[in-house]
C-alpha cells in the first residue's frame, strides 16, 4: 500500500502474461513495430522467468495489474527494464513506487549502482528518473545484438 491509495507490489505471475502484455503494448509502441520482431513481449517475459524471476515485478490496484518493472543484477551492477504504468493510472506515484521497490530488491542483494537506458526522445521519462534522483552518467551506451546458439 502506499498512503491511502490501495496499491500493492508482488512478483510477476503467470497468471498476469495477457495484463502486462496488454499494457506494455500500450506503454511501448516499439512493440507494435513489425519490422523489428525481436521485440516480442511474451518472448521478454519468458527470458525473464528464466533468469531472476523474482526481479520481475507488477503494481496491483483492485484485482488488475496497473504497472510493471523489470530489475537484473549481475553481480557489478543493476538494471532496470521494462517501467511502465497504465496510462489512466499514471501521475499518481506508482511509477515511483514501483522504482523505489526494484532499488530495494536490488540493494537487499547488495547492488551497489543501478543502471538504466531512456530513449533519447523520451524527455518526460527522463525527468522522472530525474525525480527519483537518477542523473545522466558521462557514457555512451553501445550496444551489440548477438545471433542464436547453433
Ligand atoms: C515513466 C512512467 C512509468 C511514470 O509513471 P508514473 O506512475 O506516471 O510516475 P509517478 O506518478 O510516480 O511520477 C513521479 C514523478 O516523476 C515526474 N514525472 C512523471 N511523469 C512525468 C512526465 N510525463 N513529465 C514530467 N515529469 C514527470 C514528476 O516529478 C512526478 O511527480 P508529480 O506527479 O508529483 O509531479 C510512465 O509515464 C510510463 O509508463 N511511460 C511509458 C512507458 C515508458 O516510457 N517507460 C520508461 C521506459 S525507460
Amino acid at each position: 500500500m502506499i498512503g491511502a491509495y490501495s496499491l500493492s507490489i508482488r512478483a510477476f505471475d503467470a497468471a498476469d502474461t495477457d495484463a502486462v502484455v496488454a499494457l506494455w503494448l500500450d506503454a511501448f509502441p516499439e512493440y507494435k513495430d513489425t519490422s523489428k520482431p525481436q521485440r516480442d513481449p511474451h518472448l521478454s517475459i519468458a527470458n525473464k522467468l528464466a533468469t531472476q524471476p523474482e526481479l520481475f515485478f507488477v503494481a496491483v490496484r483492485d484485482g488488475r495489474v496497473v504497472g510493471t518493472v523489470m530489475a537484473g543484477y549481475d553481480g557489478h551492477r543493476g538494471w532496470l527494464y521494462s517501467l511502465a504504468v497504465d496510462l489512466a493510472e499514471r501521475r499518481r506515484g506508482i511509477g515511483a513506487a514501483l522504482v523505489r521497490h526494484a532499488e530495494s530488491a536490488l540493494t537487499r542483494r547488495g547492488c551497489p549502482k543501478v543502471n538504466l537506458q531512456v530513449l533519447s526522445a523520451k524527455a518526460d521519462v527522463r525527468a522522472f528518473y530525474e525525480s527519483l534522483g537518477y542523473r545522466a552518467d558521462e557514457v555512451i551506451s553501445l550496444g551489440k545484438r548477438l545471433g542464436s546458439v547453433a
